[in-house]
């Protein structure tokens, strides 16, 4: 579904993604864990358009990408969260999804875009705040926002970095089941996630990224018993891990 074929992408003198190839397949649930500044939200910067990748080449159901704007790499079927929660603070809840609505099909009404956004809200459990200004709510409804912000545009690709990390333990168990849900509907994931249990749980294929470039790939048994990774990026046992978060 989404092809990455050899992409690179510099800032000055800093590789921070580095010949980098990666497929994802089309319904998969993909986890990407890799240390901090390891080019994991770049990844998705250059995916969405937001970065022009130095050299390279990305085609999404056999359609060049690179090079495009973001929204039109939106229309497309392809959504994001940002790891940094992005909501428009000063706009209600609902007007925050409907962005996505609206953003995402040229000449949409407002009816209908206001009806996905509602949807979506639903989806999240935060359809009940739908008239709160976006900038009073906690961190982990706002980490929903950005979920719903994406889902609202109804892709076939949903990026999502660490929608999780800094959640409390009942919306992470809440957030699981929802895109267990969301993938079962038949959108394909991209997860990267901090919270390598996380990842462990619900990813059918993990890819390792460290210094911009594929330290391994394989199954999630596969990954987590994999020497390089652990000394590399897990550093201690994942029950360990499991026990800090
Ligand atoms: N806009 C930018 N300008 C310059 N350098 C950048 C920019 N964005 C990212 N970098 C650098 O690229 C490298 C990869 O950063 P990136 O944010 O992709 O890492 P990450 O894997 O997402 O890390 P984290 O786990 O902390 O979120 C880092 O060295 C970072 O400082
Ligand atoms: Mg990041």
């Amino acid at each position: 579904m989404l092809e990455i074929e050899h992409v690179t992408k510099r800032f000055g003198g800093l590789l921070a993604i580095n010949d980098l190839s990666l497929t994802v397949k089309k319904n998969q649930l993909l986890g990407v864990i890799g240390p901090n500044g390891a080019g994991k939200t770049t990844l998705l910067n250059v995916i969405t358009g937001y970065f022009r990748p130095s050299q390279g080449k990305i085609t999404f159901e056999g359609e060049r990408i690179d090079g495009k704007a973001p929204y039109e790499i939106c229309r497309l079927g392809i959504a994001r969260t940002f790891q940094v929660v992005q909501p428009f603070p000063e706009m209600s809840v609902l007007d925050n999804a409907m962005t996505g609505a609206l953003f995402s099909r040229e000449g949409i009404t407002i009816r209908k875009a206001r009806d996905r956004a509602m949807e979506a809200l639903e989806m999240v459990d935060i359809a009940h705040q739908a008239d709160v200004m976006a900038g009073a709510l906690t961190l982990g409804a706002k980490k929903k926002l950005e979920l719903a912000r994406a889902l609202a545009t109804q892709p076939r690709l949903l990026l999502l970095d660490e929608v999780m990390a800094g959640s409390p333990q009942s919306d992470i168990d809440d957030l699981m089941k929802l895109l267990q849900r969301i993938h079962a509907k038949g959108v394909t994931i991209l997860m990267i996630e901090h919270l390598v249990h996380v990842i462990i749980a619900l990813a059918q294929h993990v890819f390792v990224l460290n210094f911009g470039q594929e330290l391994f790939q394989g199954n999630p048994g596969d990954v987590i018993s994999h020497p390089e990774v652990i000394e590399s990026y897990l550093g201690k046992p994942l029950e360990a891990l499991a026990a800090e978060s």
